[in-house]
């Protein structure tokens, strides 16, 4: 459940019994790699690129796949894998940057192309085995590259290529050993699926043992064992991640589960009876509501810099949630959704890549100071597991389909200074982008939706009048892991329809924008 740095391999569950490592060697793409594994219902763990071959042993992978990076492997210091993992007799699929790595340490070159090739390259498969089993001849893929393998020698044969790559994907002669020059982990290359698929089932031989069913009867044992007779305090957001911890531990241990809420008076419409409702009548969780948000108010008094707004939240919050804690008696444990990619890039994952530097938005999270024992049922998972393990665990759709929400709340989407006026409209004006967005059905297809009340006024004109009102911009993205970002092509009738309703229903409102500014260099967030 959390995982000590020891030697002991710690994750041993039998969920676990099949598993694929992906060595990391510094792509943009590794944590995408690992999804589309789990998505054949096999467990894959991301660990650093120089890992022993005797530590991989210990694991007992069934594959072991090497990701893409920026190197080059001609450079000096370029990462490299312990060479002896080819000789596991594990089945290795190196990808781009790992193909060429393979095809290096396996007797072949590597050599700069002098055109990089980025972008989609048609690709003719020349030999439909293994990987190709099923696959169309002429096919689709996801090229990004500099370099690519130029001989390979006896040792390996070309199973696919494309006009300006003869080895677009390799096989060894002897050894369980691909390589593909192209993405099959993005959806840029439509046959991907498929081909990651032939790796891990017919190639690796693995059968799909990794249920979030299973997983879920699982880690309610242990969490059941853990804590024994003693409390657990969960804090509630709204937000996906600890609304399912907090099922997850409701299932576990019933009554011994306390739960917070804390209502910074920052939250969306209606967001704090949803989870009330949630909480109450699905589950009876023991529910403690914190009605912090004129403390919070006035804390925000005449502040408009974002990082100071978000200092003085996060102290708030601590304030609040401390106070409702020490009243819940005999509680030990702290729950929290930590999820895999925040220990992936934390660096605290076993046999893990280094901390990838991550800004960190929220000052002051919990303080060690509260003396509780962490327990972080998730710390496993990706997010689309999450979300259909809270499906799983009977948490309504709506909750666990919602966008994600920033910490400091409505108080970032409030530009400059904030008053309870200013957050009445934007709350409003908020509710109207989300309802029509669901009601287009492009919701789900989104990743972050909503609106952003902004500290101008213009002119208008309403029936006879003249008005001098408020902006609100629409902001919504596409994204998968919300470092980079686009804005949602949202259909101009529904954005048409987004600002009719804004600006006659939300009293304060007379000119809508829509935000087309991508990340980077823009942010999601407009503080
Ligand atoms: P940006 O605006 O940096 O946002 O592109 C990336 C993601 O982070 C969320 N975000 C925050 N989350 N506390 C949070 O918990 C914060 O202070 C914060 N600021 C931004 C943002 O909503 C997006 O999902």
């Amino acid at each position: 459940m959390s995982t000590p740095a020891s030697d002991v391999i710690t994750d041993s569950s039998a969920l676990m019994d099949e598993r694929v490592l992906v060595l990391d060697f510094g792509s943009q793409y590794a944590q995408l790699i690992a999804r589309r594994v789990r998505e054949q219902n096999v467990y894959c763990q991301i660990v650093r690129h120089d890992i022993s071959a005797e530590r991989i042993a210990e694991y007992a992978p069934r594959g072991i796949i090497l990701s893409g990076g920026p190197s080059s492997v001609y450079e000096d210091g370029a990462p490299r894998c312990d060479p002896k993992l080819f000789e596991l007799g594990i089945p290795v699929l190196g990808i781009c940057y790992g193909m060429q790595l393979a095809c290096d340490a396996l007797g072949g070159s590597v050599q700069h192309t002098p055109s990089r090739e980025y972008g989609r390259a048609h690709c003719e498969v020349t030999d439909a085995a293994d990987l190709f089993d099923g696959l169309p001849t002429n096919m689709q893929v996801w090229m990004s590259h500099g370099d690519q393998v130029s001989s390979v020698g006896e040792m390996f044969h070309a199973q696919a290529r494309t006009e300006t790559c003869p080895f677009a994907a390799v096989k060894h002669a002897s050894l369980p050993v691909y390589g593909l020059q192209f993405h099959p982990e993005v959806t840029h290359t439509p046959e991907g699926k498929q081909l990651l698929r032939n790796f891990v089932l017919r190639v690796c031989g693995c059968t799909g043992k990794w249920q979030l069913s299973d997983f879920a009867e699982e880690t309610i044992g242990q969490i059941r064992e853990i804590v024994g007779d003693r409390r657990v305090i969960c804090g509630l957001s709204g937000g996906v991640d600890s609304s399912v911890v907090a099922a997850l531990l409701y299932k576990a241990i019933g009554p011994q589960l306390a739960c917070i809420l804390v209502d910074n008076g920052l939250l969306r419409k209606a967001e704090q009876a949803d989870v009330v409702k949630a909480f109450t009548e699905h589950f009876k969780a023991d529910l403690h509501v914190v009605d912090a948000g004129p403390q919070f108010m006035e804390a925000l008094e005449g502040i408009s810099e974002p990082q100071e707004k978000r200092r003085r939240i996060g102290h708030q919050f601590i304030e609040a949630f401390k106070s409702e804690a020490t009243k819940i008696e005999s509680a030990h444990f702290l729950a929290q959704g930590t999820l895999y990619p925040d220990v992936i890039e934390s660096g605290a994952a076993q046999d893990g890549p280094a901390a990838t530097i991550k800004l960190h938005h929220n000052v002051g999270g919990l303080p060690e100071e509260l003396g509780f024992e962490l327990i972080e049922p998730l710390r496993d998972l990706f997010k689309d597991e999450v979300r259909r393990l809270g499906i799983e665990l009977g948490l309504p759709e709506d909750l666990v389909w919602r966008h994600p929400f920033p910490g400091p709340g409505l108080a970032v989407r409030c530009l400059g200074e904030i008053t309870e006026e200013k957050l009445a409209v934007l709350r409003e004006a908020d509710a109207i982008v989300v309802e029509e967005v669901k009601a287009a059905g492009l919701y789900r297809q989104t990743s972050q939706t909503f609106a952003v009340l902004l500290p101008v006024q213009s002119v208008g004109v309403m029936g006879d009048a003249r008005t001098y009102d408020n902006c609100v911009a629409v902001r919504s993205v596409d994204t998968d892991d919300f470092m980079t970002a686009d804005w949602s092509r949202l259909p101009y009738d529904l954005l048409a329809k987004i600002s009719t309703r804004i600006i006659n229903e939300v009293k304060g409102v007379n000119r809508v924008c829509y935000d087309i500014s991508s990340k980077p260099p823009a942010t999601i967030e407009w503080e």
